[in-house]
C-alpha cells in the first residue's frame, strides 16, 4: 500500500518532521520566504495531509489544488483564522490545530508587553543604542508602576489566564471579559472579576487582548472603545493585529487617548501601520509569542501527532472545532 503524502508549507523544526516521516512521505517548504499562493497549491496536490503556518491560507482554492483525496490540514498555530473550517468541514477534511503547548510562552510575552509598555522600555533602549546623550535623572523617563493597578483581559482562555497569573504576581488586580464567566473556582484562583468589556474598558489600567481572531472580533478595539479607556491606560496585543482598528489606535497614542501601547501582532502584518513606528509610547515586536525553541518544537510535534492520528483513521488530539451552520 502507499504511502500517505504530507505537504509541509513552511518550515517547522525538526522533531516535527521526524514524526511526520513516520506517518508519510514528506514533502517540506525549506526557505525562510513564505511561498506564492501559486507555490502552495503546487506543494499540496495530490496530498493526503497538509501541515499549515500562520501564513498559509486554506480556502477553496487550496483544497481544490489539494484534490478529494486531503485527509487533514494540521496548522502549527493555535490562531486559525487562516483556515476556513467549514470548507474544510463541507469536504471531509479534519482542521487541527495546537492549543496548550504555546500558552506559557504567549503569556510570558503579553506579560513583557505590559512592562516594557509601562516602563517604557523601548523608549529607553533607543536612547542607549542611538548614542543619544542620558544621564540619570530624579524625573527621567519615568513610567508608571502596575503594583495595584488592574489589568483587563479581553478573553478569559488559557493563555489570558496564564497571563493573569503572571500579573497577579506583579500585584496586579484581574478584570476580564468573556464569551461568558470561567469557572467559579478559577476566578476564585485569579481573583478575576467578570465584567462587560466597556465596563473593562472604562476601569483598568492596562487592557490586554487575549480572544481568537474571527469575523466578530475584527476591530473589536476602534475609537469608540480607545475613547473609553483611561488617557493614562496602556492596550497590549498578543492575539491577532486585525482585532484592533490600528488606524485608529494611532489616533489615539498620537492624541493621548491612552498612554501607550505593546503590540506583538499587526493588523497587515508583516506591515505595520507608519503612525505606530513615529510613536514613542508603541513598543513593537514581531510576532514572537510563541517563539521559544522549545515550544515551537512542541507545537510541530503536536501538528504531527494531529497527522498521524487523522491518517490512521484515529480522533486528532486537537481538532479545531467545526461552526454550526
Ligand atoms: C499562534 O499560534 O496563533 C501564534 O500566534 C503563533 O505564534
Amino acid at each position: 500500500m502507499s504511502r500517505p503524502r504530507i505537504a509541509v508549507t513552511g518550515r517547522i523544526p525538526e522533531p516535527g518532521l521526524v514524526m511526520l516521516r513516520e506517518a508519510g512521505d514528506v514533502s517540506a517548504w525549506d526557505s525562510a520566504e513564505v511561498p506564492t499562493i501559486d507555490q502552495v497549491h503546487d506543494m499540496v496536490r495530490g496530498a493526503d495531509a497538509v501541515v499549515t503556518l500562520l501564513t498559509t491560507k486554506v480556502d477553496d482554492a487550496l483544497l481544490d489544488a489539494a484534490g478529494p483525496q486531503l485527509k487533514v490540514v494540521a496548522n502549527v498555530a493555535v490562531g486559525y483564522n487562516n483556515i476556513d473550517v467549514a470548507a474544510c468541514a463541507r469536504r471531509g477534511v479534519t482542521a487541527t490545530n495546537t492549543p496548550g503547548v504555546l500558552t506559557e510562552a504567549t503569556a510570558d510575552i503579553a506579560m513583557a508587553l505590559v512592562l516594557m509598555a509601562t516602563r517604557r522600555l523601548g523608549e529607553g533602549e533607543r536612547v542607549i543604542r542611538s548614542g543619544t546623550p542620558w544621564q540619570w535623572g530624579m524625573f527621567y523617563m519615568l513610567g508608571t508602576g502596575i503594583q495595584g493597578q488592574q489589568l483587563g483581559i479581553i478573553g478569559m482562555g488559557d493563555i489570558g489566564q496564564a497571563l493573569a497569573r503572571r500579573a497577579r504576581a506583579f500585584g496586579m488586580t484581574i478584570a476580564y471579559a468573556n464569551r461568558k464567566p470561567v469557572e467559579a473556582s478559577v476566578e476564585a484562583e485569579l481573583g478575576a472579576v467578570f465584567m462587560s468589556q466597556d465596563d473593562l474598558l472604562a476601569s483598568s489600567d492596562v487592557v490586554s487582548l487575549n480572544c481568537p481572531y474571527s469575523p466578530a472580533t475584527h476591530h473589536l478595539i476602534g475609537a469608540a472603545e480607545l475613547g473609553r479607556m483611561k488617557r493614562s491606560a496602556y492596550l497590549v496585543n498578543t492575539a491577532r493585529g486585525p482585532i484592533v482598528d490600528e488606524a485608529a489606535l494611532v489616533d489615539a497614542l498620537r492624541t493621548g487617548i491612552i498612554a501607550g501601547a505593546g503590540l506583538d501582532v499587526f493588523e497587515h502584518e508583516p506591515a505595520v501601520h507608519p503612525g505606530l513606528l513615529e510613536c514613542e509610547q508603541a513598543v513593537l515586536i514581531p510576532h514572537l509569542g510563541s517563539a521559544t525553541i522549545e515550544t515551537r518544537s512542541a507545537m510541530a510535534m503536536l501538528a504531527a501527532r494531529n497527522v498521524a492520528a487523522v491518517l490512521g483513521g484515529a480522533t486528532p488530539p486537537t481538532p479545531i472545532p467545526v461552526p454550526s451552520a
